[in-house]
């Protein structure tokens, strides 16, 4: 297994381009199984988590190739059946329930199962699939979605932590091919569905709303092959926004588009960064003193619960006490502990974490646990002193795109070596 090994307190300074979003990217490669025609999808950000939606992708029968910086996939003839063993190890998979319903009309997928952030249900999805007639059945672990016909429906999807990202996708995913309209009320508002809309749009779907909490998909009778361009990550562009002022350091995000990450900008500046605009790019820069502040993780357009960790990483450096209340996934502190070994003063107290904030880092070994506490403690190891290996980095690799050379390009001391070297 891999780590990275990283001589703390350098400062980062100079450009990077963000990378595509990997939670746009996973719901659109599936939304490709939609239609037998091809369908080519660039700026796919090259991740395990891509890689491995290519091989459930391929695993259905569809051809993917990756060339030219563009994925192409062609869905010509598929199957309706995921495996426990493909479906098992990423989450995310979930979201190619959608298109095989609406394809096929029937779908076999082995339920996700828990993670280490939280239960992660799929309850909201299938109630979706129920209102447009499906026939849902669980057995021996997996779950049987079925149907004659689809028909459109008036359905609430909001759930206890509010609306549901894949849960929406899916559902619009499945109703494009639906008879008659849809209306998806306490629908996702993220980005991530709004990019999705924009290629069902391209590949011949009648979407309005996305982007706001009522969706209305109107069915048409097929899907035809479409280009599209994923949107740049978000949640990337707010670990390296955090990771430049963690270390005291100016960095400039191209093509960052900051509309997608206002409240995370917000936050940052009430911590005492200073954030600017200049066109689709942003310029991040410490100010001179970190400021505590409370967040508190909400559903867009409130602070991403998938930035959480890395704020959390940032506030252990800023004097006083901040409040950090997680309102998405209940056991989402994972990395509080790790940090701990880091010098950081963070108590949980229920959903909340309490950062006693100011005291010096310094470096130590630590344990990735999931993909953004990973990155939460990259970023403290960048602003420790001394050497910090986070080992198990599989979870970093997952969800950033060379996450090591980009840090390497701004200054950082980071090296990929293996665990036990
Ligand atoms: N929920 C239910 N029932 C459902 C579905 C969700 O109760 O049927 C609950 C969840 O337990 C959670 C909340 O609703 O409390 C929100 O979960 P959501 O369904 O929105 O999460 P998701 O769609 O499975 C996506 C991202 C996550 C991100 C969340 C929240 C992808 C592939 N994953 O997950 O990304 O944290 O939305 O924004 O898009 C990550 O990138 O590190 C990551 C975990």
């Amino acid at each position: 297994m891999e780590s990275f090994l990283i001589k703390g307190g350098v400062p980062l300074h100079g450009e990077l381009t963000v990378s595509g979003s990997k939670n746009a990217a996973l719901p659109i490669m599936a939304a490709a199984l939609l239609a037998d025609e091809p369908c080519v999808i660039r700026r796919v950000p090259h991740l395990s988590d891509t890689r491995f939606m290519a091989q459930i992708l391929e695993s259905l029968g569809a051809e993917v190739k990756f060339q030219n910086g563009a994925l192409t996939v062609r869905a010509k003839k598929i199957s309706g059946y995921a495996d426990y063993e493909l479906v098992r190890k990423m989450r995310g998979s979930i979201c190619i329930a959608g298109p095989l319903l609406g394809r096929l009309k029937q779908a076999r997928i082995s339920l996700p199962g828990g993670c280490v952030i939280g239960a992660r249900p799929i309850n909201l999805h299938l109630k979706g699939f129920a209102s447009l007639g499906a026939k849902i059945k669980i057995e021996g672990g997996y779950v049987d979605a079925s149907a004659k016909k689809l028909t459109g429906a008036t359905m609430f999807l909001g759930g206890r932590a509010g609306s549901t990202v894949l849960g929406t996708a899916n559902v619009m995913m499945a109703a494009t091919l639906a008879d008659g309209v849809t209306v998806i009320e306490s629908a996702a508002c993220e980005p991530e569905i709004v990019d999705l809309a924009k290629f069902l749009t391209a590949m011949g779907a009648k979407i309005s709303g996305a982007g706001s909490p009522t969706v209305t998909i109107t069915g048409v009778g097929k899907l035809h092959g479409a280009e599209h361009e994923v949107i740049p990550d978000r949640i990337e562009t707010a670990t390296f926004a955090i990771a430049a002022a963690a270390t005291n350091g100016e960095v400039t995000l191209k093509g960052a588009r900051p509309e997608h990450l206002r409240a995370a900008l917000d936050k940052l500046n009430e911590t005492g960064v200073l954030v600017r605009q200049r066109g689709a790019d942003l310029i991040v820069r410490r100010g001179k003193k970190l400021r505590a502040v409370d967040v508190t993780t909400l559903p867009y357009s409130g602070f991403p619960t998938d930035v959480q960790a890395q704020m959390t990483a940032l506030l252990a450096l800023a004097p006083g006490i901040s409040i950090i209340t997680e309102r998405i996934f209940e056991s989402r502190f994972m990395h509080v502990s790790e940090l701990a070994r880091l010098g950081a003063d963070i108590e949980i107290e229920g959903p909340s974490a309490i950062v006693k904030g100011g005291r010096p880092l310094s470096g130590a070994p630590v344990m990735a646990s999931d993909l953004r506490a990973s990155a939460a403690l990259v970023i403290a190891g960048l602003a420790a002193k001394g050497t910090t290996q986070v080992n198990r980095i599989y979870h970093l690799d997952r969800g950033y795109e060379k996450m090591d050379l980009k840090l390497r390009k701004l200054g950082a001391r980071i090296q990929r070596v293996e665990e036990n070297s």
